[in-house]
């Protein structure tokens, strides 16, 4: 019927067409307006869309990881499948610092009872190429309890010429080849346990007993942390891999990306931006590798920063880097702040008035 009146109506060639000035009109408005809504939240058009166009990496293997309080070591090893040495092995940490001084001591103090030897690396430039001090060797009575056991060297960075970019992923790696020659420096033989992560990947107490009493441990494995966002008031979600457990051998290599699909599964804290002041903040946004994120001026303001550490919101104003719409529209939005002030490293709990900006709480931040 429809159509039938339609044809039968007959041809009327402009009046009921829009003016093709309106159009171009319109046309002039909305181009730009889309235009500037690409450069400017592109990032986030593109992230938005990451389940489109990227793979999450391929799934890793969970190991189980059984503990409790006051259960035998001999008894913990037989659970995963290993048995008991009759000696433990000797236990070598290495990080690579930049200005974690809080972090540091919170990890030095919780596993200096089951390691040999701190290995600690920091570098004179940023990995972006911008001269830094060099914040542990200035600060270095703060960790006088842990004196006998450091193994500390200093990498020369380049400074990025004017105009020039360094590579951070370069410089980064560069870092990385010279903390080798430092662990072999410090003592490592074939055999004993390796840890290579960040200084603020805490491996908890209790896992590095269980890997330095037990036999038959993976050769190589990823270490599962709890990520944690500014404070343990923060948690985020498990999806912290990068740290390793090695048995150091003549193809070790330190490194800090995917190297087995061996994943032991919580096995301790990763606390990002965990720092004590706004000056701190600032400092590790600029000297991150990836500091393309920084990409306006207001992004450094103390206020700014402030209100986001308290609302558990993204400092660089990105979307969660996540590989289906489900979890992506899960995390959407703030942290959701947490009460809870259990299992977190006990040298936190003991000190909890030196680390009360770890802690339920004490969002709030000094400014230098
Ligand atoms: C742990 O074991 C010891 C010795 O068997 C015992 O005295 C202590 O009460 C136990 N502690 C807990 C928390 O179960
Ligand atoms: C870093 O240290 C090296 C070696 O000590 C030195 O040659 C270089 O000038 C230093 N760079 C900066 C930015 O301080």
């Amino acid at each position: 019927m429809i159509l039938q009146r339609m044809a039968a109506r007959p041809y009327r060639p402009t009046s009921r067409r829009t003016p093709p000035k309106i159009l171009f009109l319109l046309l002039l408005i909305i181009v730009p307006i889309c235009l500037l809504g690409v450069f400017t939240y592109g990032q986030k058009i593109s992230y938005f869309l990451r389940p489109l166009w990227d793979k999450p990496p391929a799934s890793f293997q969970h190991i189980p990881h059984y503990y409790a309080e006051n259960v035998s070591m001999e008894h913990l090893c037989r659970l995963h499948g290993w048995s008991i040495l009759p000696q433990p092995r000797q236990v070598y940490d290495a990080v690579i610092f930049s200005n974690e001084l809080d972090t540091l001591e919170i990890r030095w103090r919780e596993l200096y009872p089951y390691v040999t030897k701190f290995v600690i690396l920091e570098s004179n430039t940023t990995f972006t190429g911008i001269p830094k001090p060099l914040f542990f060797a200035s600060n270095r009575a703060r960790y006088a309890f842990a004196e006998g056991k450091i193994a500390h060297d200093t990498f020369p960075g380049r400074v990025a010429n004017r105009g020039s970019h360094e590579d951070p992923f370069k410089l980064e790696s560069e870092q990385r080849v010279a903390m080798n020659g430092l662990l072999r420096r410090s003592g490592i033989s074939y055999g004993d346990l390796l840890i290579m992560s960040d200084a603020d990947e805490i491996p908890s107490p209790h896992t590095l007993k269980l890997l330095k009493w037990c036999d038959g441990i993976p050769p190589v494995m990823h270490l599962e942390l709890r990520h944690y966002m500014y404070s343990f008031e923060f948690p985020v979600d498990y999806s912290s891999w990068r740290a390793t457990a090695h048995i150091y051998g003549p193809k070790t290599l330190y490194r800090h990306s995917r190297q087995t699909n061996l994943l032991l599964s919580d096995a301790g804290w990763h606390c990002s931006f965990c720092f004590r002041s706004i000056r701190e903040f600032i400092f590790k946004m600029t000297a991150y590798s990836h500091a393309d994120r920084v990409r306006r001026k207001d992004y450094m303001s103390y206020p700014r920063i402030q209100k986001i550490i308290c609302q558990g919101d993204d400092l660089f104003d990105m979307l969660p880097e996540e590989y289906t719409f489900k979890e992506l529209i899960k995390k959407l939005g703030s942290i959701t702040r947490s009460a809870s002030a259990v299992h977190l490293p006990a040298y936190v709990i003991a000190n909890a008035e030196k680390f009360k900006f770890l802690l339920p709480g004490g969002c709030v931040r000094s400014q230098d």
